[in-house]
C-alpha cells in the first residue's frame, strides 16, 4: 500500500542530535546544549516530525508506515544555509590562479574583475540558465545535508536580471535576498547614482514579494556606511527584513549600522575587533560566521569564539560563491567552526541550524530533530555525530529526508565502496 506523502519510520538510528528547544536565537551557554538521544527513531507523518524517541517507546502501529533502516547511522537536523550567493554564471578559475600567484581579492575586483566579471556573465545568460544555475547549485548543497538555503541577488544588478535571481532562488525552492548594494555596476559614475536607479527603478518589484531580505556590502572600493544606511532604510520603509556584508576587509560601520537600523543579521566579521564584538553581542543582532571565506581568501577567521563567549547569537553559513568562497558544503563550514574558529561541534551544529533558521524567521519550521518541526534530516555514516565536524571533506552524509520524503539516496558506505560489491564495479 503506497504509503501518504511525507510519512516516514527512521528506525534504529544509532544517535539522534537536536539544539536545545530554548527559543532562538540561542546564546552563550545554550549553543552548547544540544539533545542527544541513542538507539532511536524519528516518527514523520505529512512531512512534519510528529515523534522523536528510543526504540524501545516506539509507539504501537508505527510499524506501518515506510521504513528508513538507520541502523549504524546518526541523525542531525537538515542544515539551514543563511548565506549564499549560488545564483550566478560563469566562474572565477582564471582569477583564483591569480590570486593563488599573489593577487589580492581587493586588487582584482578594484582592477574590474571580481564581483563585477560575474555581473558580466549573468546579465548575459538568460533567466533559463540562472535557473538551472540555483537547481544544480541546490542539488549539492543538499547532497552535503543542506535541506533549507537562502540565496542572494547581487550579480545582476539591473532592474531585470536582480528579478530574474530572485525569482530563480525561489522558484527552486530557496529564500531569496536582494543584495542590491553588491557593488556599482559600470554603467554607473558612482555608488549614489547606482542607488538612485536600484532604490527608485528595482525596490518597488522587489519588495512586492519577490524577496524576504535586503543585503548590502559594507566595504570601502563598495559602499560606504552613509550609502548603506540610504539603502537599507529604504529597504526597511519597505517592509524588508535587512541583512550587512560587513567588517570583511575594514571595520566600516556596518556593526553599527546593522545595530541601529535592526537588522537580522550582520555577517562577515573577519575585520571585526573587541569594540564589534561588545556591541554586537549587547544587541538583538546575530552575527554570521563565514569561515569558508576567510580561508578561501587566505584572511584572517572571524571571532567566533569572542563572540559566543561575549553573549552574542551567531550562525555559520557557507557564503557559498564563485569568487570568494566556492564551497557548498555546511560540513565543510562545521569544521573550519571547529579547528579554526574554536567553536565546538554543538555549537556549530546549532549556529548552521536554529540560530540560521532565526536569520531566515522559520525558527519554529527548520532547524531542530523536534515534533512539530518539518521532517528535514541529515544521516551520516558514523559512529557519532560530531563525525560531521571532525571528518574534514569526508562523504559521509548517506542519505537526507525532507520534509518526510528521502531526497538523496542512500549512499554505500566507505567499507562498501572499497568493496568488490561497490556501485559501478
Ligand atoms: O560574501 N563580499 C562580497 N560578496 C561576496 C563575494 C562575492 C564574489 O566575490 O563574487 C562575499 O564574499
Ligand atoms: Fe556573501
Amino acid at each position: 500500500m503506497p504509503g501518504v506523502a511525507g510519512d516516514l519510520l527512521v528506525r534504529d538510528l544509532s544517535q539522534i542530535v537536536s539544539p536545545n528547544g530554548a527559543p532562538p536565537p540561542l546564546r552563550g551557554r545554550a549553543l552548547r546544549d544540544v539533545e542527544l538521544l541513542e538507539d532511536a527513531f524519528v516518527l514523520c507523518r505529512e512531512g512534519r516530525i510528529a515523534e522523536v524517541g528510543p526504540m524501545r517507546a516506539l509507539p504501537d502501529g508505527a510499524s506501518d508506515l515506510p521504513e528508513l533502516d538507520g541502523s549504524s547511522l546518526c541523525a542531525l537536523p537538515g542544515l539551514v544555509d543563511c548565506h549564499t550567493h549560488l545564483c550566478f554564471a560563469g566562474d572565477r578559475v582564471a582569477e583564483f590562479a591569480l590570486r593563488s600567484g599573489g593577487a589580492t581579492y581587493e586588487e582584482l575586483h578594484a582592477a574590474g574583475g571580481g564581483i563585477v566579471s560575474t555581473v558580466r556573465a549573468t546579465r548575459s545568460a538568460g533567466a533559463d540558465a540562472l535557473r538551472k544555475t540555483v537547481r544544480d547549485h541546490a542539488a549539492w548543497m543538499l547532497a552535503t545535508g543542506t535541506t533549507t538555503f537562502e540565496g542572494k541577488s547581487g550579480y545582476g544588478l539591473d532592474r531585470e536580471t536582480e528579478l530574474a535571481m530572485l525569482d530563480a532562488v525561489r522558484a527552486e525552492g530557496g529564500i531569496p535576498t536582494w543584495l542590491g548594494g553588491h557593488a556599482v555596476p559600470p554603467e554607473f559614475v558612482d555608488a549614489d547614482a547606482y542607488l538612485d536607479f536600484a532604490l527608485d527603478e528595482v525596490l518597488p518589484e522587489v519588495a512586492a514579494g519577490r524577496a524576504e531580505a535586503a543585503d548590502v556590502f559594507v566595504e570601502r572600493g563598495a559602499f560606504d556606511a552613509a550609502q548603506a544606511s540610504r539603502y537599507l532604510t529604504a529597504c526597511k520603509e519597505a517592509g524588508l527584513d535587512l541583512r550587512l556584508h560587513a567588517d570583511q576587509f575594514t571595520e566600516a560601520g556596518g556593526i553599527e549600522l546593522a545595530i541601529e537600523l535592526g537588522a537580522r543579521s550582520v555577517d562577515h566579521l573577519e575585520a571585526t575587533g573587541p569594540d564589534g564584538v561588545a556591541a554586537l553581542a549587547g544587541s538583538d543582532v546575530t552575527g554570521v560566521l563565514l569561515p569558508i571565506a576567510a580561508l578561501f581568501l587566505d584572511r584572517p577567521m572571524p571571532p567566533g569564539r569572542a563572540l559566543v563567549d561575549a553573549g552574542a547569537a551567531v550562525a555559520l553559513a557557507t557564503d557559498f560563491n564563485p569568487g570568494s568562497a566556492f564551497c557548498e558544503s555546511l560540513p565543510v563550514a562545521i569544521s573550519l567552526a571547529c579547528t579554526q574558529v574554536g567553536l565546538g561541534p554543538e555549537e556549530a551544529l546549532t549556529a548552521c541550524t536554529v540560530n540560521a533558521a532565526h536569520v531566515l524567521r522559520r525558527p519554529d519550521r527548520v532547524g531542530r530533530v523536534a515534533p512539530g518541526y518539518q521532517a528535514d534530516l541529515v544521516l551520516v555514516d558514523a559512529p557519532d555525530w560530531r563525525h560531521i565536524a571532525y571528518h574534514l571533506g569526508g562523504d559521509i552524509v548517506r542519505t537526507v529526508v525532507r520534509a518526510g520524503e528521502q531526497v538523496e539516496p542512500l549512499r554505500a558506505g566507505p567499507g562498501e565502496r572499497t568493496g568488490a560489491e561497490a556501485p559501478g564495479a
